[in-house]
């Protein structure tokens, strides 16, 4: 939707008026930004993260309806995520593991350039429980992360750490590619990760707007986007153990998130600041088979979605 901090992108578009005319040329191609000038993040079309999903809910279907740990329907999610970003031009790699007897994968994509003694991390969980398709949990954070990447793609973007982007393999039994991802890093791998940001329910049908609160840094830049949409946010304290983050977070990444409510109730305050209804759970349909298409709320997922789009370009820049 609109953008939220205009103050950012007003002093980049002052930047680059100066740079014109300290060139004192119009002549040709735009000025190349100039040293520590911050390009605007863009506006994720909701329609883009959504047209994911609807892959992701096809591919459910054709699997048995689920895209769980082991399943065909996790790899098949696996290789639409993997041939989109490698058709934008990143590095991907899969990485594979053994869980409960089953071969289960994670995905890894590089965007090629800045600093690799600085690295921002964005992922993900991509499987499902087998009991349904997973499109809130977690084909939700999957196409926005995967919809950032895409992003960063079209604009070209050229920031100051290197970007990597990660999609998990069975995360619904314990985090467990998340952790082999981690525990696989050498020492110095994982020194040269900045920052880690997770992204598991982010569309929930009856929302909340909850930022982790374990990094400040990675905190504030959440909070300052919702800030900017006049969106009241909480502090979401039930996930620490809870998702992906985690590893990351044990092995001494700075790590943050977004996340839109699970099992637990809407409480009368919170409807009453972010709308929907009290006493219902944030996701009726969690780890049931009606995580479809239908258990989607466009507004937290396009708020969630821009957020995430804010995050990579501030935290990377
Ligand atoms: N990770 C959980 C799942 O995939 C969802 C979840 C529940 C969660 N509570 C959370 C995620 C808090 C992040 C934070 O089933
Ligand atoms: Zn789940």
């Amino acid at each position: 939707m609109k953008l939220p901090v205009s103050g950012r992108a007003t002093a980049t578009a002052v930047v680059a008026a100066a740079t014109l005319l300290a060139t004192g040329s119009i002549a040709g191609a735009a000025p190349a930004p100039e040293a520590g000038a911050i390009a605007a993040a863009p506006d994720l079309p909701v329609a883009n993260v959504k047209a994911h999903l609807t892959q992701l809910q096809s591919i459910a279907t054709a699997n048995g309806g689920n895209r769980a740990h082991g399943r065909t329907g996790y790899k098949a999610s696996l290789d639409y995520v993997k041939a989109k970003l490698d058709a934008a031009g990143y590095t991907t790699t899969i990485q594979q593991f053994t869980s409960s007897g089953r071969t289960g994968y994670n995905l890894v994509a590089d965007w090629p350039g800045g600093d690799t003694g600085q690295v921002l991390m964005a992922g993900s969980h991509l499987d499902s429980v087998t009991a349904g398709a997973g499109i809130n949990d977690n084909g939700s954070g999957s196409a926005a992360v995967l919809e950032t990447a895409l992003a960063v793609s079209r604009a070209g973007f050229h920031p100051t750490k290197h970007l990597r982007f990660a999609w998990w393999g069975a995360e619904e039994l314990g985090m467990v590619g998340s952790r082999y991802y981690v525990n696989s890093l050498s020492a110095a791998n994982r020194a040269r990760i900045s920052g880690y940001l997770n992204f598991d329910m982010i569309g929930s049908p009856n929302p909340g707007y909850f930022v982790y609160d374990d990094d400040p840094a990675i905190e504030k830049t959440f909070k300052d986007y919702f800030t900017g949409l006049g969106v009241p946010t909480e502090i979401e304290t039930e996930g620490d153990g809870r998702s992906d983050h985690a590893p990351f977070k044990n092995a001494g990444v700075p790590v943050g998130g977004l996340f839109s409510g699970a099992d637990y109730l809407k409480t009368a305050a919170q409807a009453a600041k972010w709308g929907g209804t009290a006493g219902r759970a944030f996701d009726r349909c969690y780890h049931s088979s009606c995580d479809t298409t239908a258990n989607i709320n466009d507004t937290a997922l396009d708020r969630n979605a821009d957020a995430l789009a804010y995050a990579v370009w501030t935290l990377s820049s």
